[in-house]
């Protein structure tokens, strides 16, 4: 029996990692699965907890209003020592870029574990963009011994990076298989605000922000933009479910508060937020998810970042990057809503990501790698 401790503590973590401990859960012949949360998110990963029905073994409870990178690093790191001590787990799972992904794969290490990294190999090549998420890949990447590369792209960056061929499955992105079982064309919003939004005459921009590297001018020239962009549309909505950072929060409602057909509103769980994307004109965030997320569901993103390392999607057409500058963002919004060619050129639905099967693939090499299988998963293509 092999013992297998998941550790997330974001929204976006538990979102991707879900699919999966529900995919683990199906071996319980092979598989012992345990949970722990770090909870570096509170509400927001309480909402995907709840969707999911994942009841986590140890709950760190960390988030603290306002929190530093040292707050969560000290915190996650002194919590998961005890949690790691006391479960002794053959092998740790970690997904992605976030401090908790970095303090989990560092803990595992200090207890000489086997770590296996979920969505390993994103890059942009740039230290500071973004930050502190670039590093944490690269930190998390040295300490592990099973990759879970998503694309191609993100396998050929671990290549270049020495990591050997063996310690790296290529397996589609999970944030697939959690989209393509909550997507449900006869979603019925239970918000009275979304509900009432007429989809078909309106054209709705779903916009988030979060980014560090973002908070203040960036933030504030993204929203002047949207400001502009709503003064001249009359057909335009925003909808904003505005992350719980008090740093966004301040900007938003400095520039975005009280205007007309612009919706504010608290985060959204998880279906009725996928839902709302599946009904949207067009999506404008500095999130990850959301790029490989809209493309799936043919709707036109541009990315509100200098850098991306998502380039898949944007090799296939339905995702620009264009900035922060109250300018470019302005002008990009604006060919989407006069050009009616280049916005059906872009909306073309686009599967880089993945194919509902990632978590299938990630259990598989599990079992292989820890001799409970013949059988290595056929890769994703
Ligand atoms: C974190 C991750 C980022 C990821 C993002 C997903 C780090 C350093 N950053 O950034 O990689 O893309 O999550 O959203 O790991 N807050 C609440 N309730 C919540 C969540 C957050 O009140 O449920 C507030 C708190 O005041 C908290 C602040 O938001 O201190 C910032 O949260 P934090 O996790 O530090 O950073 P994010 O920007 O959310
Ligand atoms: N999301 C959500 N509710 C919201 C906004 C986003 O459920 O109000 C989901 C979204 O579908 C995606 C994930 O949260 O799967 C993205 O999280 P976020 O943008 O916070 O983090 P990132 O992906 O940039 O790390």
């Amino acid at each position: 029996m092999l013992k297998v401790l998941t550790v997330f503590g974001t929204r976006p973590e538990a979102i991707k990692m879900a699919p999966l401990i529900k995919e683990l859960q199906r071996h319980p012949d092979r598989l012992l699965c345990r949970v722990a949360v770090t909870a570096q998110h509170r509400e927001m990963l309480d909402q995907v907890l709840h969707l999911f029905q994942i009841v986590p073994d140890h709950d760190l409870d960390i988030m603290r209003p306002g929190q530093s990178l040292f707050d969560i690093t000290r915190r996650a790191l002194d919590g998961l020592e005890q949690v790691m001590a006391r479960e002794k787990p053959d092998l740790v799972l970690v997904h992605g870029d976030t401090t908790t992904t970095f303090v989990a794969a560092l803990a595992a290490f200090y207890f000489q574990i086997p770590v296996g990294h979920v969505e390993a190999g994103l890059r942009t090549g740039d230290k500071y963009s973004p930050f502190p998420e670039e590093i944490n890949r690269h930190l998390t990447a040295v300490v592990t011994d099973l990759h879970f590369a998503p694309t191609a792209t993100a396998r050929d960056n671990l290549l270049r990076e020495g990591v050997a061929p063996e310690k790296i499955f290529v397996t589609g992105n999970t944030v697939i298989d959690a989209l393509l079982a909550t997507v449900d064309p006869h979603y019925r919003f239970g918000d009275a605000g979304l509900a009432g939004i007429d989809y078909r005459r309106r054209r709705v921009l779903l916009v988030t922000t979060h980014r560090r590297e973002n908070l203040g001018e960036p933030m504030q020239e993204i929203y002047l933009a949207l400001r502009d962009i709503v003064a001249l549309y009359p057909d335009v909505e925003v909808v904003f479910p505005v992350h719980k950072n008090p740093a966004v929060r301040g900007v938003v409602q400095e520039v975005l508060g009280e205007l007309p057909r612009v919706h504010l509103i608290e985060p959204l769980s998880y279906q009725p937020f996928v839902n709302l994307m599946n009904r949207c004109y067009l999506v404008l965030t500095d999130s990850g998810g959301l790029q490989e997320e809209a493309p799936a569901l043919g709707k036109p993103v541009l990315v509100l970042r200098n850098t991306t390392e998502r380039p898949e999607a944007i090799r296939a057409g339905t995702v620009r990057l264009v900035g922060t500058t109250r300018e470019a963002v302005f002008n990009e919004t604006r060919l989407l809503l006069d050009d009616a060619a280049r916005y059906r050129q872009m909306a073309e639905a686009v599967n880089p990501y993945g194919d509902g099967r990632a978590s299938r693939r990630i259990s598989q090499a599990i079992l292989y790698h820890f001799g409970l299988s013949d059988e290595p998963p056929e890769p994703f293509e």
